[in-house]
């Protein structure tokens, strides 16, 4: 089979290159390791910027996410057992929207208009033009890697290239409860037990994250104690937690996690198979798309006049935004979390970190403007 762009991974960065190539009248194909059940069930993060929740109405793939998505105007800072408000749209004029990824999943796949195909299993690259798959041999112009960090695409030119890697000593564990939000906002909180995050789906199911070893196992996590130390971790004046039914949970390791360059030839690497965040900032999905809307504006250029510009610069032009959010979602996750061997001395410049980000508007900016989603390249 011949066709345009080869992409491979159903996920928010295959989908959405291959609904903006479908746009600009390029053909391309998706193939997908695995069923589509699988892929529109993966609870993933759920908050979107500015700038993507822009995209996705471009795309014509928002109607949904603007009927039940929930516009977040500003989130919540808790320490010292006190939380304080950063007022996003008030600092930045944009506002971010709480839309689980997996629902961004199904409604690209929903409305594509181009051909997906699922349950493709052990894919391999052949080239950086063609991939094998069990039917066959899929060749292109170019092919696409969206899929993911443990993808088939990254170790295709592992060989040549740099990586940039930091490990925490912490992970997180994460819950879906049958309750609903116990806050209108999402609240970051750190205390004598380390991080927790309030956070939500919808008016009905609250999501919430708990910082715990990262050799943890979930065995040692019934429903009891989870509970028992989200109350304790995010308690403060005013503020009562519903419990519920707990419907899913899981541990996932945090990692920070580069390559370069994100070019090969024509094989391209978009989203978790070129870097990885750790989820403090929310930024995984929101950084998949940045890069796959560069690509795509490239690969237009190409179709267009055989233009190379777009694609020389595909890498630099990406690889300048992942390190921005690298550093926020670093920070954040420092900022945010007890390391088992933080000194005193590390303790006492988290809290004057995290006052001064409440106390100074400058520094409220900074933490507004990063997570609402920068705009430009700075
Ligand atoms: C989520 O709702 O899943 C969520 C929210 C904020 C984060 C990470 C995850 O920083």
């Amino acid at each position: 089979m011949r066709t345009g762009v080869v992409i491979i991974g159903a996920g928010p960065a295959g989908l959405v290159l291959g609904h903006l190539l479908h746009r600009a009248g390029i053909e391309c194909v998706v193939l997908e390791r695995h069923s589509r059940a699988r892929v529109e069930q993966r609870i993933r993060a759920g908050v979107l910027e500015h700038g993507t929740v822009e995209l996705l109405t471009e795309l014509g793939v928002a109607d949904r996410l603007h009927r039940e998505g929930l516009v977040h105007t500003g989130v919540e800072l808790l320490f010292d057992g006190v939380a304080h408000r950063i007022p996003l749209r008030e600092l930045t004029g944009r506002a971010i929207t709480v839309y689980g990824q997996h629902e961004v999943v199904k409604d690209l796949i929903a409305q594509a208009e181009f051909p997906i195909r699922f349950e493709q299993g052990a894919l391999r690259l052949r080239s950086d033009r063609a991939v094998e798959t069990a039917e066959g041999v899929v060749e292109g112009d170019f092919v696409a890697g969206c899929d993911g960090f443990h993808g088939v695409s990254r170790p295709f030119v592992e060989a040549s290239l740099r990586v940039y890697e930091r490990e925490y000593p912490f992970a997180w564990l994460g819950v879906l409860a049958a309750t609903p939000p116990s806050a209108e906002e999402l609240i970051y909180a750190l205390s004598d037990e380390g991080f927790a995050l309030h956070s939500m789906r919808s008016p009905t199911i609250t999501r919430l994250y708990l910082q715990v070893a990262p050799e943890e196992r979930l065995e040692e996590w019934p429903d009891e104690r989870i509970w028992a130390a989200l109350q304790r971790r995010l308690a403060h004046d005013g503020f009562s937690l519903t419990e519920g039914p707990i419907l899913e949970k899981g541990i996932t390791a945090m990692r920070s996690f580069v390559v370069a360059p994100m070019r090969h030839g024509r094989l391209f690497l978009a989203g978790d198979a070129a870097h990885i965040v750790p989820p403090t900032g929310a930024k995984g999905l929101n950084l998949a798309v940045h890069d796959v809307k560069v690509l795509a504006d490239g690969l237009r250029r190409w179709y267009a006049s055989g233009d190379e510009g777009g694609l020389a610069a595909y890498s630099d032009t990406c690889l300048r935004r992942v390190w921005r959010v690298q550093h926020f979602s670093w920070w954040m996750t420092s900022m945010l979390h007890l390391a088992p061997d933080a000194d005193p001395f590390t303790r006492e410049l988290q809290r004057s970190q995290l006052r001064y980000v409440v106390g100074s508007e400058a520094a409220a900016t900074t933490l507004a403007e990063n997570y609402v989603g920068l705009t430009g390249s700075p």
